[in-house]
């Protein structure tokens, strides 16, 4: 007998919105929100959610009234826009993380556009070339702000995409919450200067293990984006084929079983879930990173077997990235290293007051006015190859905003010439990425484990 308690109604409420089936568009939690020409308004607001057992947690930030940021579809080709009406008492802006937008779309405090005040609004309109599985989240006192709930999760969808018999968004993140269900204190100097500061509670739409149903012998595209500012993930999916059909918002060349598919904040991870044929057979997503193993959502099968077949599944269209030159590309040299040098400038968008991380040996001294100088000026629609190399005890997903490459050659692992924004780099590794700078302005690339990027692994290209 299933117990109705508050929690399970939650979570089928929201399996429901997330899945798309049935009463989604009407529901309370279906959290969708179509694409339309007049825009789509996210307000940032402070509220309160049940995020673990006991009280509900105070100060948790959202786009909307309440309950986690809206999953904001799009489609590939066509005209968005959004208004960021800020509701909260500290500037913020919206950065499109991976969807290549015109660079006064992107975000990006001083760089590219002015902090959003309290009370006034920004008006952001493009339209996504690519189609696949992206996020959104602040770039202005990100720690703080992320921490606290400002990230959602992006769908670009396309007309052309096979067929599923069901859909499943995923964001992916965690809180730090003592055991009064309230914040803590949102970093550890010692941590930043390590692998980041982990959370205490690990949530999928903001839910602890939260069980969603899908059709028995099924296809389930699962997009799960992990917006969490610190955690790698080492995905696994037991009790079901699955197989990954795209990364980072772009299709992989071949598709391949996730067994401890490392991922770092920042990444999508898309996946096709053949559910079993049983009813009530459970399918659980899984983290197998370190000695713990966790569940972080279930599938369970409902309905007599559809019986389709993981094969049948036709490619997804590759998206229109330029190709990149090989023979007559420039090499940017990037090193990220550890560094004891410098403070960082006081900000309004939010300085840790530290400096541990560098690339190529220069530490970000924040948002300022004034920022350094970029890592490299760039000719528009020229081909650049980085050779990046991490001399640090330390994984880090690497993040290029406003373009995206190829990931070449690794010196650690055997890796697909796969299209992507962000490369999660393993200690000593070095990686090739290649890329056409063919989207005009300044771009930040920095490290997406956010106090990294806030003590100094953070830079910019200027393409002009
Ligand atoms: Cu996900 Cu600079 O961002
Ligand atoms: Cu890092």
């Amino acid at each position: 007998m299933t117990m109705l308690t508050r929690r399970n109604l939650l979570k089928t409420a929201v399996a429901a919105g997330a899945a798309g089936v049935g009463l989604s568009a009407a529901g309370k939690f279906a959290g969708w929100a179509a694409a339309k020409p007049e825009p789509l308004i996210l307000k940032t607001a402070s509220t309160e959610a049940r995020l673990m057992d006991g009280a509900p947690t105070k100060n948790v930030l959202t786009y909307g009234e309440a309950g986690l940021p809206p999953v904001v579809r799009m489609r590939k080709g066509e005209a968005f826009a959004a208004r960021l009406i800020n509701g909260i008492d500290d500037p913020t802006t919206i950065h499109w993380h991976g969807i290549r937008v015109p660079n006064k779309m992107d975000g990006v405090p001083f760089l590219v556009q002015p902090y959003v005040y309290q009370g006034d609004h920004f008006d952001y309109t493009f339209t996504p070339p690519d189609a696949g599985t992206f996020w959104y989240h602040p770039h202005c006192n990100t720690l703080i702000q992320m921490g606290h709930g400002l990230t959602g999760v992006i769908v670009v969808e396309n007309p052309k995409d096979p067929a599923f018999d069901a859909e499943m968004v995923i964001n992916l993140r965690d809180w730090r919450l003592g055991d009064d269900g309230q914040f803590i204190e949102q970093f550890r100097p010692r941590d930043a200067a390590k692998a980041g500061t982990f959370g205490t509670v690990r949530t999928a739409n903001w839910l602890e293990q939260p069980q969603f149903d899908a059709p028995a012998g099924g296809l389930v595209r699962l997009r799960a984006a992990l917006t969490d500012v610190t955690r790698i993930y080492a995905f696994r999916v037991d009790g079901a084929e699955a197989t990954v059909i795209a990364l980072d918002g772009n299709p992989v060349p071949q598709r391949f079983t996730p067994d401890a598919l490392q991922l770092g904040p920042g990444q999508r991870l898309e996946l096709a879930v053949r559910m079993p044929d049983d009813e009530g057979a459970i399918v659980s997503l899984r983290d197998v990173r370190g000695t713990k193993q966790k569940i972080l959502a279930t599938l369970r099968s409902v309905g007599t077997s559809l019986k389709h077949d993981l094969r049948d599944l036709g490619p997804l269209e590759v998206n229109p990235v330029a190709e990149v030159d090989l023979s007559n590309a420039g090499r940017i040299p990037l090193a990220l290293s550890a560094t004891a040098e410098n403070v960082s400038a006081n900000s309004i968008c939010g300085s840790l007051g530290y400096s541990f991380w560098a690339i190529n040996k220069v530490p970000w001294p924040g948002d300022t006015p004034d920022p350094a100088a970029p890592l490299a000026e760039l000719k528009l629609g020229q081909s650049y190859i980085i050779d990046m190399e991490n001399l640090t005890p330390h994984a880090h997903p690497i993040h290029l905003h406003g373009m995206s490459f190829k990931v070449l050659s690794s010196s650690a692992r055997a890796v697909q010439p796969l299209v992507s924004d962000t490369y999660l780099i393993l200690p000593d590794e070095k990686v090739q990425l290649a890329f056409v700078a063919d989207n005009p302005g300044d771009w930040l690339l920095h490290c997406h484990i956010i106090e990294h990027q806030k003590t100094g692994m953070t830079s910019y290209f200027r393409v002009a």
